[in-house]
């Protein structure tokens, strides 16, 4: 509900920030790595301050096995600093570790209207017939998402496509929140949704996401895959009979098809147009073997070391340790300044 109180001050300026997290509900796919782990160390390399989650609260959302979760915890960790992640110049951390974003992340609850969150579509997805019975944190989820994000002032948010609907909700939260406490406190957040695989999909399907809960492995490319796995998994790959077209507009209408090239193009670092001049009137059959060759060469080191480094747990967690401490000195002082918005007495921590 508005305040009433004071108008909206013009927004202040936010220094440029990233933030952006995965779940660790499984194992990183190919749709991980190319929508979102590849441009985070773009991110970082372009030298702009990059925070990284692994979101463990977002995770038990749907439920998940206590050992399988802190394994897929530093497996994801252990994944982000194979593919470039330096956690000397990005800070990694497990959201659990940061209490700050529990606890803003309720501010939204009741910030965010039940419409808002009703109307969200991965939602819908994932409680299907049975919204009933699914936990309240699912339904809630974006909130903690929107406190994720704000809870570093994050001006930037690098995702892939399917996330698009929860970004916007963090942005009606921000400008609520902002309305209804009459400040220009929290920024409004960019989407950062670029590149040839916003969307990569199913290897079997092509009008479904290649997702870790698929129940098919087929469906998939996991990071840790091994060579023989990968060109397995590409060689089954659903095409249809046609050969490549002569532009990308001749991939239109043919999913997998496009699947195929627009994972080529993120992983050879092409664009779309590109890739199809190269492989005009080709057939799938010299095709794949080409992609097999091009996806084994990018993503087998990563493999690699995510095994190497999954050898030494202990490793990982200090440096998830210490990721979080970064992460708090940054978010304690604004979650502060929001309680105090709010008019909470914070006495004992002053
Ligand atoms: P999650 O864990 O489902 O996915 C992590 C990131 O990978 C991207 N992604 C894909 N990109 C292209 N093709 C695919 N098939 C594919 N599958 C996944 C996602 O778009 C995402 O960028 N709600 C988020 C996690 C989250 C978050 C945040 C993200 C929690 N708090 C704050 C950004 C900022 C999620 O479930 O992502």
């Amino acid at each position: 509900m508005s305040s009433g109180t004071s108008a909206v001050q013009t927004p202040k300026a936010f220094k440029p920030r990233i933030f952006s997290g995965i779940q660790p509900s499984g194992g990183l796919t190919l749709g991980n790595y190319l929508g979102a782990l590849k441009r985070f160390v773009e991110k970082q390399d372009e030298g702009i301050e990059t925070i990284y989650c692994l979101v463990d609260m977002h995770a038990i959302t749907t439920w998940q096995d206590p050992a399988k979760l802190r394994h897929a915890t530093r497996e994801g960790a252990a994944a982000f600093i194979a593919a470039g992640i330096d956690p000397k110049r990005s800070i990694l951390f497990n959201q659990s570790q940061v209490g700050a974003h529990a606890e803003l992340g309720w501010i939204f609850n009741c910030v965010a209207r039940m419409g808002w969150m009703s109307r969200m579509t991965q939602f819908k997805d994932k409680a299907g017939k049975n919204s009933e019975n699914v936990s309240l944190g699912l339904f809630a989820y974006p909130a903690l998402m929107a406190a994720d994000i704000l809870v570093y002032h994050a001006t930037m948010v690098p995702v892939g496509e399917d996330q698009k609907q929860h970004l916007e909700l963090t942005r009606d939260i921000a400008i609520k929140f902002n309305n209804d406490y009459g400040v220009s406190f929290f920024p409004v957040v960019e989407p950062l949704i670029e590149g040839a695989a916003t969307r990569v999909m199913s290897l079997r399907d092509g009008s479904k996401k290649m997702s870790k809960s698929d129940p098919s492995d087929q469906s998939r490319i996991n990071l840790t895959d091994d060579a023989d796995a990968i060109a397995q998994k590409i060689r089954k790959a659903k095409t249809d009979p046609e050969p490549l077209p002569e532009t990308a507009e001749g991939l239109k209408d043919r999913p997998e098809a496009k699947n195929l090239v627009n994972i080529y193009a993120a992983l050879s670092g092409q664009s779309v147009a590109e890739v199809v001049a190269e492989y005009a009137g080709a057939q799938f059959g010299s095709f794949k073997p080409k992609l097999v060759e091009l996806a084994v060469a990018k993503l087998s080191p990563i493999t690699t070391e995510m095994n190497r480094l999954m050898a030494d747990p202990g490793e990982i967690d200090r440096i998830l340790a210490d990721g979080a401490e970064r992460a708090d000195a940054l978010a304690r002082p604004i979650l502060e300044q929001v309680y105090d918005i709010t008019g909470m007495i914070r006495s004992r921590w002053r």
